[in-house]
């Protein structure tokens, strides 16, 4: 046993009794630990070692079929009350989680390794981080977890005889009976059988039967936002879905954002994004692609870290021309999850820049040619590379007080209304725009409303009822209201009557972004519109770009009868909340109305 911390060496054991293990293993974290397991991995074909020449020190793992995303119903939030959990959550009785708990992990881990990884979510040093320590039966978590968090000794060192710890308990669910052979990739196939469980009240998280990322890398979704939102509430920070990024003058001046967008909107692309040419000397500094830990300093400056240390992106669709910077850092030390393996020992994703191979091997092992009617990759395949690799990595990413931000953004997709930029008359106006965001509704569910409503983009993450965060926010911004950052909503997705994207996205959000900073340094003046403060047309830097005053107009503007509809749909969305709902909210709704009827 390596540490003196009573708390932890009593969980341990007791985690043992239930689990059943053959052995246990404490992680140190170190290079040649990662690299052992790694092989042992290969051995085991749980992973196959790509081609050095081309994909240095990279490893491909392809999942079972049946465990290629997170089980959102299968996440549970388990309070006290109903209520605490709010009509958001798929919430559950605490006691008869445990019992079903006990039941599940009985013996869970046997003809098993049972790994015990200490971690930081944050940089060691930082005041804003928080430890966790992660019991999993899966080599495959520790190595991933090596890369996404800062993991092995200096984290329990960090911990000490006496610190706190998040208790992060993981098993694959596919205990081995004696003799029996394991096979690559262990999990419990049946869908009902994976738990992926949240105690907010005891800050504790059980996940069962899944070794995908979102589901097995507790760091991450179930303890960085469901258990840390929770704690931010407590205690008077912010635990959110958001990439955060600097926006670098030529001057060497930075600004710093957190961006909101659901799952699946592009945050990493975001992130890394390359200015186009007309923004010479301009440049995008990455601090974090997914969630950003923030809290008021104590001159009410927002300050915020990336609780991770990698990124855990979505690869297809990653090319040279959506995210070069991710492509550069995807070149080595990268671990790749359900992606193509090409004829010469190197991965291959649709969307990824060329020819597609004329022959290659898909993600579930099978032989794939561009003839084939699969995918050749699967759309959730992702890659695991550490932060340190990426080339637009800000310099004061691991800064200890975390960085100043000073605009919120929230986005979603929406192909027929919402302006491609608008900024909130007021800090209320911003938590009315991001309480009530959202993406188009999908074909299962046209018969409702048409916007499925994404909060701050933490519909599946927020481990509390989802008003009482937006009463948090409230707050916040009222008791820092000299350092209260802007707040902006933006739409990359508007599509013509053809079906096309209007706008071009990628590297061209970046004009939006520089009249962001415009707007936050007040060096530019903006319009008026119902929904918001919107750019005059000759405030946006159009250079390279064809894009006249006419389409932009058609970007910003919602027609009046849109917008009375959306003012309905807000009705019904905040309907769900009954009295958690702040007041504040209903009135910005009011105010909208107001706003709208009076148009010509
Ligand atoms: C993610 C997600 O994987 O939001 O980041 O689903
Ligand atoms: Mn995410």
């Amino acid at each position: 046993m390596v540490t003196n911390n009573i708390v932890l060496k009593e969980w341990i054991s007791e985690i043992e009794e239930l689990c059943k293990p053959t052995n246990v293993y404490w992680c140190d974290g170190t290079q040649e630990e990662y690299d052992r397991l790694c092989e042992e991995m290969v051995n085991a074909g749980t992973f196959i070692r790509l081609n050095n020449d081309k994909r240095k020190n990279c490893f491909l793992a392809r999942s079972h079929p049946s465990d290629v995303a997170r089980v959102e119903d299968r996440t549970f939030i388990c309070t006290t009350s109903k209520e605490d959990a709010g009509p958001t959550n798929n919430w559950f009785d605490i006691g008869l989680m445990k019992t079903k708990l006990d039941t599940l992990f009985n013996g869970c881990m046997s003809g098993r390794t049972m790994y015990v990884i200490p971690f930081s979510m944050g940089p060691l040093n930082s005041p804003i981080s928080h430890i966790g320590i992660q019991i999993s039966d899966s080599p495959y978590v520790v190595v991933n977890q090596r890369i996404m968090t800062r993991m092995g000794k200096e984290a329990l060192d960090v911990l000490g005889d006496e610190g706190n710890f998040i208790k992060c308990m993981h098993s694959v669910g596919m205990p081995l009976e004696k003799n029996q052979k394991d096979i690559s990739w262990p999990c419990a196939a049946n869908p009902e059988d994976k738990y992926i469980v949240h105690f907010p009240e005891d800050r504790s998280i059980w996940s069962y039967g899944s070794g995908y990322g979102g589901n097995a890398l507790l760091g991450k979704k179930c303890f960085a936002l469901r258990i840390a939102s929770k704690m931010a509430n407590e205690e008077g920070w912010l635990a959110e879905h958001m990439l955060i990024l600097g926006l670098e003058n030529p001057k060497g001046e930075t600004t710093y954002i957190g961006a909101a967008f659901p799952s699946a909107c592009g945050k990493t692309n975001l992130a890394m994004m390359m200015p186009p040419e007309c923004f010479k000397g301009w440049k995008v500094k990455t601090v974090g692609d997914d969630i950003a830990w923030i809290k008021p300093s104590s001159d009410g400056t927002f300050r915020a870290i990336n609780p991770e240390a990698g990124f855990f992106g979505v690869a297809p669709g990653t090319s040279y021309s959506t995210n070069p910077n991710a492509m550069e850092m995807l070149k080595s030390n990268c671990i790749f999850t359900n992606v193509a393996l090409t004829d010469d020992g190197d991965i291959w994703w649709e969307g990824m820049d060329g020819e597609a191979p004329s022959h290659a091997i898909d993600w579930q092992g099978n032989d794939w040619s561009p003839n084939s009617k699969s995918k050749a990759a699967h759309p959730n395949a992702r890659f695991t590379v550490p932060s340190s690799l990426c080339p637009s990595l800000d310099k004061n990413w691991e800064k200890p007080e975390g960085v100043p931000i000073e605009a919120f953004i929230f986005g979603g997709r929406l192909s027929k209304t919402f302006p491609l930029v608008y900024e909130s008359y007021g800090w209320n106006h911003g938590i009315f725009m991001a309480a009530t965001m959202g993406s188009e509704a999908t074909a299962a569910s046209i018969n409702q409303a048409s916007i499925r409503r994404d909060p701050f983009a933490m519909l599946p993450f927020c481990g509390y009822n989802m008003a009482e965060h937006w009463k948090h926010w409230i707050d916040l911004g009222k008791k820092h209201h000299q350092k209260a950052p802007k707040i902006f909503r933006v739409n990359w997705f508007r599509k013509d009557s053809d079906g096309a994207f209007i706008w071009p996205g990628f590297g061209e959000n970046m004009r939006i972004l520089k009249w962001i900073v415009d707007r936050v340094k007040g060096e530019v003046s903006a319009k008026s519109n119902s929904f918001g403060l919107v750019p005059n047309f000759e405030d946006i830097n159009w250079t390279g770009l064809d894009f006249d005053s006419e389409k932009f107009n058609s970007l910003i503007e919602i027609p009046k009868t849109e917008g009375l509809k959306e003012i309905e749909e807000v009705k019904d969305h905040f309907d769900r909340f009954e009295n958690f709902l702040p007041k504040e909210l209903e009135d910005q709704r009011i105010e909208l109305e107001g706003r709208l009827l009076k148009e010509a």
